[in-house]
């Protein structure tokens, strides 16, 4: 569905990507991980058009994105949910989700009560300025903003970064859910036990390179791996 192939990507004359191949299967859910600074994010903005690789291909269902705008990549069916949530301040809640929903054929059509059924913490502040939610709402209204545009893939970049322990649980097991609903999902997150829980195949990022992959089964016991890639 999603095949990434040799992504080379720069800020300015300093180069953070070398090379990067990942590939997302339909219905599957992968994880994208690596400490802090190894091009994550970076991998990210460059398949959703908010950066331009300066080599390699991306194709979603065989169409090139090279030449797209990021808005027209999100309507080939990118649900996007950024780093750092970047929620409208000024809309409220229910306005901010009505704004984004669209049909889409061969996807399940998401409107704003079906994010409110998901999330009912979100349906008791509709009427709340996104500004003043909590991080954890907002971020709720991150992930059902993604969802009201029903996508064909999900893409998460942090979720769960700072949040409550209650409000982390509730995501993951949105996720779950959304799997389970053959959801396709590419996900960066830094809490190992939760994302293996949910990944099908993982792939470790170490200073722009993909340094390790394979599936969850195999990255669970490998402690090795984990403490040389992934450890703090
Ligand atoms: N806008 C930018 N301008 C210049 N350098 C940047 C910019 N954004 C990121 N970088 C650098 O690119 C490298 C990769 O950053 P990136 O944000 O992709 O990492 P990450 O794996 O997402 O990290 P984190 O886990 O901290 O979110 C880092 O060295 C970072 O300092
Ligand atoms: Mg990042």
């Amino acid at each position: 569905m999603l095949n990434v192939a040799g992504l080379e990507a720069s800020y300015g004359s300093s180069q953070v990507l070398f090379g990067v191949s990942l590939t997302v299967s339909e219905g599957q859910a992968v994880a994208l991980l690596g400490r802090n600074g190894m091009g994550k994010t970076t991998t990210i903005k460059s398949i959703v058009g908010a950066l331009t690789p300066t080599r390699g291909s991306i194709t979603f269902n065989g169409t090139s994105l090279a030449k797209l705008r990021d808005y027209e990549i999100c309507r080939l069916g990118f649900g996007y949910v950024p780093e750092g949530r970047r929620i409208f301040q000024h809309l409220t809640v229910q306005e901010q989700l009505d704004a984004f929903v669209r049909k889409r054929d061969n996807a399940r059509n998401w409107n704003t009560a079906d994010v409110f059924e998901l999330f009912p913490a979100l349906a008791a502040r509709r009427r709340s300025a996104s500004g003043l939610l909590s991080g954890g709402e907002q971020q709720m209204l991150a992930i059902g903003r993604a969802l009201v545009t029903s996508p064909r893939l999900i893409i998460l970049d942090e979720a769960t970064e700072g949040l409550a322990p209650v409000i982390r649980d509730r995501i993951w097991s949105v996720l779950a859910e959304l799997k389970r609903q053959k959801l396709s999902i590419l996900i960066v997150d830094k809490n190992i036990d939760d994302i293996m829980a949910l990944a099908d195949y993982a792939y470790i990022l170490n200073k722009g390179t993909v340094a390790w992959s394979g599936t969850a089964e195999a990255l669970l016991p490998d402690r090795e791996t984990q403490q040389r890639l992934l450890a703090v």
